[in-house]
């Protein structure tokens, strides 16, 4: 495995990948890898012919109050495991590199950045969609894989990608949980254990969610009152249900959407989600009576 730290040295390297034949998948990550960026790395290794994985912690994505400067930064352990799990580069770009001095060019993905995590993080999403714009440039990519954890952010890139016609597979893949419910995610890291036991009131009211739309319940502000009753030993930032692609608050349930939450555990802010679609539900009871044969 090989390690790229300029754009030219990547574009070349993909370059020469393409010019063999070889698919190239990309994981963005911004490092301290875990399981959950394991099953990206392991689903483009098995789909593509060559996985670059990218770790750049993106400046363009922190506002100057939050952990930019704390975030866990963790780049040996993450190129050995990148390698253990059949990577074929890590492409590590310096923040100079990525953002010279007189850097002036943005990425806006209009309404869908607006709403949930862009309410109380309005600088995000017009960060996340620049960088991923930069690494796929550089990258060159046939297919890139996020996770579904970061539901609002795979909504982005995926309009993104449509509208700027980029010509990429989007990959989301599912959220990976620790065995008592709670999302993966590299700040975990931050909470103490009486925060981490808190902060697992979050899986459970998704999981409450769940089980009310599994039994048929359609009204939105029913099942958000839910999610907030479950979730009173949290600040939270913001608990609702979403169009899954338009991000638009729904009040009844008749297509796919995006139970989408976030909550404030001491210092560590902490997202969630799940995805509903009744069509898929119906057609599932439908097949799971059939087999039973009811
Ligand atoms: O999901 C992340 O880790 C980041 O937002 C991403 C996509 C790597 C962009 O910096």
């Amino acid at each position: 495995m090989i390690v790229i730290r300029s754009q030219a040295e990547m574009r070349q390297w993909s370059r020469e990948q393409r010019a063999r034949g070889k698919t190239v998948g990309l994981v963005p990550t911004m490092g301290a890898l875990h399981a959950g960026h394991a099953s990206l790395i392991e689903a483009s290794v098995s789909r593509d012919d060559t996985t670059v994985v990218s770790i750049f912690v993106n400046p363009a994505q922190f506002a100057p109050h939050e952990d930019y400067d704390s975030y866990p930064r963790t780049f040996q352990s993450d190129c050995e495991t990148v390698e253990s799990l059949g990577g074929a580069a890590v492409y590590a770009p310096t923040a100079k590199a990525m953002y010279g001095r007189d850097y002036a060019t943005y990425i806006e993905v209009e309404r869908l950045q607006e709403g949930l995590c862009g309410g109380t993080r309005p600088h995000f999403f017009r960060g996340v969609a620049t960088v991923v714009t930069k690494l796929f440039n550089s990258v060159l990519p046939d297919r890139a894989y996020f996770g579904q954890k970061d539901g609002q952010q795979v909504a982005v890139i995926r309009r993104m990608v449509r509208d700027l016609d980029f010509g990429i597979e989007i990959v989301a893949l599912p959220t990976v949980r620790e065995k008592d419910g709670l999302a993966l995610s590299s700040r975990n890291e931050y909470l103490s254990p009486s925060e981490r036991a808190r902060a697992l009131c979050i899986s459970r009211a998704l999981f409450a969610a769940r089980d009310m739309l599994e039994a048929g319940e359609r009204d939105a502000g029913r099942i958000v009152s839910e999610v907030k009753n479950v979730m009173k030993d949290v600040e939270i930032d913001y608990a609702a249900i979403v169009d899954a692609d338009e991000l638009t608050p729904v009040e009844r349930i008749e297509g796919r959407v995006m139970l989408a939450v976030a909550a404030q555990i001491g210092n560590t802010r902490l997202i969630d989600n799940i995805q509903f679609d009744p069509q898929e539900a119906r057609a599932s009871t439908q097949e799971r009576a059939r087999s039973s044969g009811a």
